[in-house]
């Protein structure tokens, strides 16, 4: 059988609630800390350098959010874009009133026409009414090579746009595409001749 006393019972119960009502009473101590969140943003973001990138590209924190479209391209790259278009303009993009005019002597036709530096010498040889030997059009196969029988590079007298198929030695045959071939100065030039 328990014997349970109550005395010393109650009086346990009393102090443990005295010493509860005690701590509630004191607090724990703890207090808040301030919320920096947005202080470490501003951190980050002044020690991110603005970028060029338009958004949505630019994902930085801090990034410039500039507008697309209004991109300074720089000196530099402005100069070398010029100097890419400068290069891939073609002689056939001459306006009319700035071209000038070669005699362009067909040896195999036993005739000379004058031909502009913006057309080629195989539209010039079309244009006359002869039959012409051709296949691509665009410098990529040899059906249409031509000898140009003046002495020297046939690059002295031409300008070939995008030619593909002739190497070094071939051109300082006298050896050109007609399809893509310039004039530069005046010429003569047998037709269907292969390197
Ligand atoms: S037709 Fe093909 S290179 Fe002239």
């Amino acid at each position: 059988m328990v014997d349970i006393n109550f005395l010393g019972l109650s009086l346990g119960v009393t102090l443990t609630l005295l010493a509860v009502s005690l701590h509630y009473a004191r607090g724990t101590g703890w207090t808040p800390k301030p919320d920096i969140s947005q202080e470490v943003l501003e951190q980050r973001a002044s020690a991110v350098s603005e970028t060029e990138f338009a958004e949505p590209m630019n994902r930085s924190v801090g990034g410039g959010a500039i507008p697309a479209g209004s991109i300074s391209t720089g000196g530099e790259k402005a100069e070398l874009e010029e100097t890419d278009t400068e290069d891939s303009k073609s002689p056939a993009d001459i306006p009319d009133d700035e071209v000038e005019y070669f005699e362009i002597e067909f040896s195999k036709q036993g005739e000379t026409v004058d031909v502009a530096n913006n057309q080629t010498l195989l539209e010039a040889g079309e244009e006359s009414g002869w039959e012409m030997p051709y296949a691509c059009r665009q410098g990529q196969c040899v059906s249409c090579s031509g000898k140009i029988i003046d002495s020297g590079n046939s690059e002295e007298y031409i300008t070939h746009d995008n030619q593909q198929m002739l190497d070094d030695d071939e051109l300082e045959d006298g050896y050109t595409l007609t399809c893509v071939a310039y004039p530069k100065a005046d010429l003569t030039i047998e037709t269907s001749e292969a390197p």
